[in-house]
């Protein structure tokens, strides 16, 4: 699996279309789709609507990163979309273990996701039964970001804790990553990147998720 996830929040939508073509060309496995209600986080982003447009057209599989307050509302929707990965905000205080369980009924891979002022504590009894952990190194709501540095000493943290519950537990990053602080973070013990602007802003865009992969010494099977 390709672990660089391209979030399609700062595109612009005129373009969308292209863009997804390039990620196709670099040989992205999966897409990062930044959903937002208004009321989680302070921005709207887009629905299921345009999750479904995307898996009739492109042969990627989807991550939505639920920034809403009602995730067990939103859940079945995205999934009825064709979303493949679905994570939501262990702050807003669902019943985790039943969120996950229905997601993981349905085929789906489960993730929680942490903001970056939310204590590690909250995740742990779940290691064993998520897929995946989303920790935020940007507080959510928008592209564009500065990186928190802080996050690579809560990546080591977390890997610490998933390696010792003997858990297969994947560790995703979300936010102001680049080829700067990516190779950090991955010695840190991350796993999988999702990135945005970075992307956005580079001249070709192939190439530059080329140089990512180099500076994480990964390359196609
Ligand atoms: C922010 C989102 C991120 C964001 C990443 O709330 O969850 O996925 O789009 O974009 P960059 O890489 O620009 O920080
Ligand atoms: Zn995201």
């Amino acid at each position: 699996m390709n672990p660089v996830f391209p979030s399609i929040l700062s595109t612009n939508f005129f373009n969308l279309q292209t863009k997804l073509g390039e990620f196709e060309k670099s040989r992205v496995d999966f897409i990062h789709l930044d959903i937002m209600d208004g009321h989680f986080v302070d921005n709207i982003s887009f629905g299921p609507s345009l999750a479904r447009s995307i898996k009739e057209k492109f042969p990627f599989r989807l991550d939505a990163h639920l920034m809403v307050s009602n995730p067990a509302r939103m859940i079945p929707h995205f999934i009825a979309s064709g979303a493949d990965w679905l994570s939501f905000h262990v702050e807003i205080d669902a019943d985790c273990s039943e969120l996950i369980g229905i997601i993981k009924k349905s085929g789906r891979c489960a993730g929680l996701v942490l903001n970056p002022d939310t204590t590690l504590e909250r995740v742990r009894p779940f290691l064993k039964i998520t897929d995946y952990i989303l920790l935020m190194s940007v507080f959510p709501g928008f592209g564009g970001q500065k990186f928190i540095p802080a996050t690579l000493e809560r990546v080591r943290q977390l890997k610490k804790e998933i390696l010792s519950q003997k858990s297969p537990c994947l560790l995703q990053v979300d936010g102001g990553i680049t080829l700067e602080n990516i190779s950090l973070l991955r010695e840190a013990g991350a796993d999988l990147f999702v990135i945005g602007t970075h992307l956005y802003n580079a001249d070709n865009i192939e190439e530059k998720i080329g140089q990512l992969l180099n500076r994480l010494q990964w390359s196609q099977p």
